[in-house]
Parts: structure tokens; sequence; C-alpha cells
């Protein structure tokens, strides 16, 4: 559709003043990116570059994309899950001048349309929540990988597959690794997917979590997160691990640890957090309780087999916005939000002030991609140490905390191996 000049696919532009003040609420909890903006409304970085861009199209993602457009740069953007682009603020992008080709409920066919609409604008960089542009221009695109100075990846998922890719020689243009950043994972992994998994949950159920058994699949950030949330709420709370440190770190962080299989009998609330597949299948519904509620906060939506649990219903019904029923005939088990990322697809994803920082580190890290064109190898960079402390520092100011500084002394001390005590 072509909205004046810019041509887009969204559901319903009418719905941009909703998405309008969506943007302005996070806007005003996002310190970070506020200050980054500034820099880049004045000094134009990204002018003459565009930039296409996969990610959860909600209102803190919108500011990030308005971020990059204010420094100059021409913003070409899609959804990176089918259940999580917010209509409104798709069509608010439009009116403020990206070119966007997102909206709720997209097919497979369509999302990948998308994706492919993105690419068509011929991207100098990219910008990914699960490295779907980067995959699409290594195999169906690769036309495109010449013109590519690089992309920046947000998420463990993506991270993962991409560094098994640089590994076997197979990356094919540098990407900036912004998952791992200290001011990324630490809360926005932790913190973020711990409220806003919950979140999800409550606004779709209107159930309580106290005295439930709460069963989270995995103990990385995230699963640490959601664990420390729930059990704050109440919930007894039980951790299935496959690495073993990470499953003492549990037990010795107080939670109950045990197979997924033993899990599968008590839980009340399952919660996948891992990044693998399979997680809970056939073995494990055909021995959970009745009205077992299941939740993914996993970035794909095969954490939990929906074919298998398909196969053993024997009807299935929506019954509740965002919650459909598998009825497996001795038992009735719910299923969250299609099984995709529940604090997305059945709430506004994580907190703007945890977004705040992802997203700086996002806007950072695109800028060191285009100062450095030409001068990265093939290969997935971390984010360098000075960023992570340039976000922290702004991060705490805005929150009205100072912290102490080495003295001389202090310094000498610490880097002379030569002085003793
Ligand atoms: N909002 C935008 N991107 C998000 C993400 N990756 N996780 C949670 N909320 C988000």
């Amino acid at each position: 559709m072509n909205y004046g000049e810019i041509v887009s696919k969204v559901k319903d532009i009418n719905l941009a003043p909703e998405g309008d003040l969506k943007m302005e609420w996070a806007k005003n909890y996002m310190p970070v990116l506020n200050s980054i903006r500034e820099e880049y409304s004045a000094d134009k970085p990204f002018e003459g570059i565009t930039i296409g861009m996969a990610l959860h199209l909600e209102a803190k993602t919108a500011i990030l994309a308005e971020t990059l457009m204010n420094g100059g740069a021409k913003i070409v953007i899609t959804g990176c899950n089918p259940l999580s682009t917010q209509d409104d603020v798709a069509a608010n992008c439009v009116k403020k001048g990206m070119e966007v080709y997102a909206w709720r409920g997209e097919t497979d066919e369509e999302y990948y349309e998308n994706l492919n609409k993105v690419l068509d604008a011929k991207p100098d960089i990219v910008i990914d929540d699960g490295a779907d542009l980067i995959f699409l221009l290594h195999t169906q695109r690769q036309e495109l990988l010449d013109s590519i100075m690089g992309g920046c990846e947000e998420t463990t998922t993506g991270i993962i597959r991409l560094k098994a890719m640089a590994d076997e020689g197979a990356l094919k243009f540098p990407v900036v690794n912004v998952n791992d950043a200290y001011t990324k994972h630490l809360f926005d992994n932790r913190y973020g997917t711990g409220q806003s998994a919950i979140d999800g949950i409550l606004r779709t159920t209107n159930l309580l979590i106290a005295g439930k058994n709460v069963v989270v699949g995995g103990y990385g950030w995230c699963g640490k997160g959601v664990a420390m949330r729930a059990a704050g709420m109440g919930a007894s709370v039980i951790i299935t691990e496959v690495d073993a440190i990470r499953a003492l770190e549990a037990k010795m962080d107080g939670f109950r640890v045990m197979t997924m299989n033993e899990a599968s009998k008590i839980g009340d609330i399952f919660i996948t957090t891992t990044g693998c597949k399979n997680i809970i299948g056939a073995p494990h519904f055909l021995v959970m309780k009745d009205g077992a509620v299941l939740a993914n906060a996993g970035h794909f939506d095969n954490e939990i087999n929906k074919e298998e649990l398909s196969s053993l219903a024997k009807s299935v019904k929506t019954v509740r916005y965002n919650i459909e029923e598998y009825d497996l005939g001795n038992k009735k088990i719910y299923l969250l939000g299609e099984g995709r990322l529940v604090n997305l697809a059945c709430g506004d994803g994580h907190p703007c002030e945890v977004m705040d920082m992802s997203f700086a580190n996002q806007a950072l890290s695109a800028k060191f991609i285009l100062e450095n064109n030409g001068k990265l190898e093939n290969n997935v960079y971390e984010i360098p140490y000075e960023q992570d402390l340039r976000i922290a520092s702004l991060k705490l100011k805005s929150m009205d905390v100072e912290i102490d500084e080495l003295s001389p002394e202090q310094r000498k001390y610490l880097a002379d191996w030569k002085e003793g005590t």
C-alpha cells in the first residue's frame, strides 16, 4: 500500500494515534536511548544509509527505529515473530516515515514475504532479533551480501547460530553480538524476561502464582529471572536443566531441580526458557495434571512440541484470548500464545527501562558497524567494554545513583603486583 510517499503494509493505518501514545509513554522511560537519539539527531551519522530491521515491532522497538531514523537512516522494518507485532505501533511507524511490513498474525508465508521486502530495500546494515534477516541473506538472498556492511544481533538464540556459522567460515559479513553485552543480558534476559514472562501469563490467565508448582525449563539468564520472580510471588519453583553447573547453581539458589519427566507429574505452570527444541513433548503431556498451563519464553515456538500435543488431543478450542485448550480425554492442558514468546505474544514485551539499555546497545552497535566499515572481518564481534560502561553509567545517572571512584593510590595498588599489601 502507498501511504502518501511511503510504501508499506500494515494492518490498519488508522491505528497510528494509539501507537503514538504507546511510543510516547515508552520514550519517557528510555533515558539512555534518548541521550543517544539527541547525539544522532545532531550528528546525522546514518545519512544516506538504509537500515533493515527485523525486531519485535512494539513501542520500544519503534523508539530504537526512530532514533536511527533521526540519525539520518532510511528505516525498513518488519517483525521477528508472527504474533509480536503491535498493529497500532506498526501504523505509527509508517506515519513517522518508516517503511513497514508487519502485522500481528502473519502466516508463515507472509512472515517470510515481509522479511524479503526488507531485504528488497537493499539495506547497508541489518538489525536482527533471532537472526532471520542474516540467515535469509546467507541462503536465498546472497546477491545482496556484497553490499551489506554488517549486522547486529540481539538474542542468545541468534548468537549461537551465528557463532556456528562463523566457526565454519560461512559468515559473509561482520555481526555485533549485542546479546552478550553486560548491559543487555544481565538485565534484559534476567529482569526483562523474569518480569515480562510472568506478566504475559498473568494477563492471559488471570490465575494465581502463589502456591503453584512452577516448572522453569532452563536456568540460563532468562530462566534465572523467571524462577526468581515466580518464587517472589509465592510459587514453589522447580528447575529442569541439562547443564550440571547450572543445575547445581539452581539447587544452591534454593530451587528444586529434577528431570522434566518428574517435573511434568507435579507442575501447575510450565515456562520454557532454553533456546532449544522439544523441551516438553508427548511423554510429558501424558503424565501432566489436569489443567496444566504451558508457556514458552524462548525465541522460537519449538520448545513445547505443539505437533505432539495436537496429535494427543481429541479436540482443541480457544477458551480465552490467547489460550488454547487441548482436551486429551482424561485431562485438559492449556497452551498460551500458540507456544510463541509469551511475553510478547501475550503481553507488551520487556519493561521500557530494560529495553532502554538493550536498544542503546543496538543503536551504538549500528554506528560501530558504520564507522568500521571495511575494517572488520566476517566474524561475530563482542561489544566493547567501554560501550557497556557508557550505557551502565548513563543508566545509573538517570536513576540518580552515584558510585565511588578508585583513588590514584588504589589504582596504583591494583596495578602494581610488586607493592604487596
Ligand atoms: N521488545 C522488543 N524486543 C523485545 C525482546 N527481544 N524481548 C522482549 N521484549 C521486547
